[in-house]
């Protein structure tokens, strides 16, 4: 048996009370719904900046009547202190997912992302450290590592930031460790590397790739790729993020606790190679899309070339061990966007 499925037993004996911020957005809305699936209670924050009400129903609808009358959802903004006190009373453990994302967004709005990413986060620590909880986990970046040239990248090497975003997480994981030391808090950071699965956001200006490429290619259009194409990044399915969430939150190794962790696959995938898995998968659905060819763009300021995770670090302190690889994961979430696009045909007629 696997750490992770051992802990889903363990959970399943009897409930806690978790707070999931962000918890109408593409991660916090997983990690509800693994949650509640595992006969837990869990408070979700959020204020809809990115998140969005459809994700809730969804889970609603995933984990049936029973299970969500375990959900209790507040509406608020992490940039209130109030709102983070009010939502961590009583929460035993406390999976922080809210903040905006994006690098571009980050480069365009530097005083927003800083808003929600540093004074809020700043917010939720101390919300959870008067509340007494057992553990902060927190939704830390890859992003962090910024220009350090190494792969695959190691929790102790990181590099210089290059764009705000990368600032803001990284501010995260300064803020958590000087809270540890000062305040005794249990705090992990989880470095997540280019999460992907169902109900990840595909569309405005800030959609990440691969939910963009799928409803563009759904659409039956040419995805745009920024670069060469041979940019490459370690995707990780939510599956595997939602697992080193739960992990993280509960063990009981005191060396694993005041750490930062990779969480990834440790593989590594080009944009070209992504694109033709993509454009494959659904061809298999509508030939018609097997046809269509990227079209080439100019690199995007503040990204990085490579990312790759050394991912051992999670292996041996938490347990972790990814379940669902990269062809699988894109498999899922294939399927998830054809099924939402078959609805939508169906409500216009
Ligand atoms: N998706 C990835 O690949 C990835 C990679 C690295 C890190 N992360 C981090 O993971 C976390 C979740 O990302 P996601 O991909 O689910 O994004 P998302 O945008 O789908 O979810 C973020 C949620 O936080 C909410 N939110 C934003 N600002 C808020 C505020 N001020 N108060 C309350 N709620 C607020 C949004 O409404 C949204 O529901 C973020 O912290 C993000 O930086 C994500």
């Amino acid at each position: 048996m696997s750490a992770y499925q051992t802990l889903e037993s363990q959970l399943k004996q009897g409930p806690s009370r978790w707070l999931v911020t962000g918890a109408a957005g593409f991660i916090g809305s997983h990690l509800v719904e693994t949650l509640l699936k595992l006969e837990q209670d869990v408070v979700g924050l959020d204020n809809f900046a990115t998140g969005y009400a459809a994700n809730l129903e969804d889970v609603r609808a995933a984990v049936g009547e029973a299970a969500w009358s375990r959900f209790q959802f507040h509406e608020g903004d992490i940039c209130s202190l109030e709102a983070c006190a009010g939502a961590v009373d009583g929460v035993d453990y406390v999976l922080h997912q809210a903040a905006l994302g994006s690098v571009p967004r980050s480069l365009e709005d530097p005083l927003r992302t800083n808003g929600a990413n540093i004074d809020g986060f700043l917010n939720m620590l101390v919300a959870s450290r008067d509340a007494g909880v057992k553990r902060f986990v927190y939704a830390a970046s890859s992003s962090t590592y910024g220009d350090h040239p190494d792969l695959p990248k190691v929790e102790d090497r990181i590099g210089n930031p290059l764009s705000p975003y990368a600032v803001t997480k990284y501010v995260n994981e300064l803020y958590a460790d000087v809270f540890a030391r000062s305040y005794g808090m249990g705090c992990i950071g989880l470095r997540y590397f280019n999460v992907f699965g169902p109900r990840q956001d595909p569309g405005g200006a800030y959609a990440a790739v691969i939910p963009r490429w799928f409803e563009t290619l759904c659409a039956g259009e040419s995805p745009r790729i920024n670069g060469d194409g041979e940019t490459s990044r370690d995707f990780c399915f939510i599956d595997n993020t939602v697992q080193a969430n739960l992990l993280a939150a509960t063990t009981v190794n005191e060396s694993a606790v005041n750490e930062v962790y990779n969480v990834a696959v440790g593989g590594r995938t080009s944009l070209n190679e992504l694109f033709t898995a993509i454009r494959d998968q659904l061809a298999a659905y509508d030939p018609a899309l097997a046809a269509i060819e990227a079209s080439y763009a100019d690199f995007r300021a503040g990204d990085v070339r490579h990312s790759q995770a050394d991912i051992s670090k999670a292996r041996e302190l938490l347990g972790y061990a990814p379940e669902v690889e990269v062809r699988r994961g894109l498999e899922i979430t294939g399927e998830w966007f054809l099924q939402k696009l078959k609805e939508r045909r169906i409500a216009h007629g």
